[in-house]
């Protein structure tokens, strides 16, 4: 007979009970679901709500529960449901009818939103030091690469020449905002649902600040409706995961690109790369590809949580059931990005000279020469035609900026001097970017004392 099986006549159809199961999935939250029914027993024997001999027995129980499923001794089934099904009745089995005294002032609505919150808070903790981690490679590759010059792109086309350590510090600050999102989701996390009953709370005098306190939250809920029907913090789990993965997947380009024959910038570790079944030559960039690629499945479960949750009517539905797989599924992901994406960069290697060669065989000092004129009091507008024109010039003879001579730059503007051509070299180009967050090296160095001080912090 089911736990709740009193009101019912006949059994629940088996197509039934295992549409209805999710013990499949959140056997994942067997921790958290023994740990607070741990702290509610405790609350519950405090507060007299039952003896303490009876919550001291229960929780001596529940102890010996968890390591039962810690050792994979208990047998998970769609009969009994969820996780806290199985754990309530493995405690009836052990210690008879004072086992049911566990579920006092408790419903599973209030149960599993706390399983929920404290899987999101301890998920947390590790996504931020995950992503930590890889601000720190990131860093390290930035310091090796103070004076690697490479072309900098806009449309993919290139640009400006900028220092390879200020392209990686991009992507360290977008992981800095990243880390400082999930830090912030936090603490609407840190609110303790418990109490809260099925919905409008209990008949019993209950203590939630003892629980809150055991538990280490912040918070309790103020109102138990919003309590067993808030799903807002695991959508900025999503949420924030999300952007990670975005901007993980922009990353993955880049080194996707930079790996290709075409640029090779970069040689990624054999460790970290893989064969063709059929191209004996080939070696792809597949974690690059995979973490572009999960980045879909990410947003899918924000997606689709955000749907579950639209429309439903206060308070607890079955729906809510729902919020778990796009989340665990979600964790894993996130979690195996951030490790591998370590591991990638720290053994990738670089190669300076062909990044070098990229930008000195092209027109990217292109603005740095309109920028000489207008120093020499040439309105912008016109310096840019006029370098058009000697741009123009070079294509059509196949020839590059600093092949020029003074007097070919002379025939296109009197401003053109000796010291023209001293501007076009690609150190120049990022010597004279020193403006605050700026490609020069002083610029970059200051950033990259900036990037310290947040991963000390
Ligand atoms: N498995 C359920 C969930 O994940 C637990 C809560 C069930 N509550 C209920 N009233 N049936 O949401």
């Amino acid at each position: 007979m089911k736990l709740w099986g009193g009101r019912f006549d006949k059994e629940t159809d088996s197509l039934m009970e295992e549409f209805n199961a999710s013990i499949s999935f959140d056997q994942r939250l067997y921790e958290e679901d023994i740990r607070g029914s741990m702290a509610h027993c405790r609350m519950l024997g405090a507060c007299g709500i039952i003896a303490s001999e009876e919550a001291e027995l229960i929780n001596k129980a529940l102890a010996e529960i968890l390591t039962e499923i810690k050792e994979g001794k208990l047998e998970f089934t769609a009969a009994l449901e969820d996780i806290h099904m199985h754990v309530e009745k493995r405690l009836l089995d052990k210690i008879g009818p004072v086992g049911g005294k566990l579920h006092t002032a408790r419903s599973r609505n209030d149960q599993v939103a706390l399983d929920m919150h404290l899987y999101v808070k301890k998920e947390i903790i590790v996504t931020v030091s995950l992503i930590k981690n890889l601000q720190q490679v990131l860093l390290a590759a930035a310091e090796e690469n103070l004076d690697t010059v490479m072309p900098g792109y806009t449309h993919l086309q290139r640009a400006q020449p900028v220092l390879f350590a200020h392209h990686l510090l991009a992507y360290f600050w977008k992981l800095q905002r990243d880390r400082e999102r999930f830090q912030d989701a936090y603490k609407r996390a840190d609110r303790l649902p418990l109490g809260a009953g099925a919905l409008a709370g209990t008949t019993f005098p209950i203590d939630p600040k003892m629980v809150a306190a055991e538990l280490d939250f912040a918070n309790i809920y103020e109102n138990s409706m919003d309590a067993v029907s808030d799903r807002d913090f695991v959508v900025e789990f999503l949420a924030n995961a999300s952007l990670l993965m975005a901007h993980l997947s922009c990353l993955s380009e880049d080194i996707i690109l930079w790996n290709s024959q075409e640029f090779a910038f970069i040689q990624l570790d054999d460790a970290f790369t893989t064969g063709s079944s059929i191209m004996p030559q080939k070696k792809n960039p597949d974690v690059a590809e995979l973490v572009r690629g999960k980045t879909g499945r990410v947003y899918g479960h924000l997606l689709a949580l955000l749907t579950t949750l639209k429309g439903l009517p206060l308070a607890y539905n079955k729906d809510l059931q729902e919020d778990k797989e796009g989340l665990f599924d979600t964790v894993d992901t996130i979690k195996n990005c951030l490790v591998l994406y370590a591991a990638l960069l720290r053994t990738m290697k670089i190669d300076k000279q062909r990044m070098y060669a990229a930008v000195a065989g092209d027109f990217a000092s292109a603005t740095d020469l309109a920028d000489y004129l207008v120093r020499k009091g040439l309105p912008f507008r016109e310096a840019h035609a006029v370098v058009g024109r000697l741009v123009g010039k070079c294509i059509a003879e196949n020839r590059r900026l600093v092949d020029l001579t003074v007097t070919e730059l002379r025939a296109h503007s009197l401003l053109f001097a000796e010291d023209a051509l001293a501007c076009l070299t690609p150190q120049a180009c990022v010597e004279a970017r020193s403006s605050y967050g700026g490609t020069a090296q002083s610029a970059v160095k200051e950033q990259l004392k900036q990037a310290k001080k947040e991963i000390k912090e």
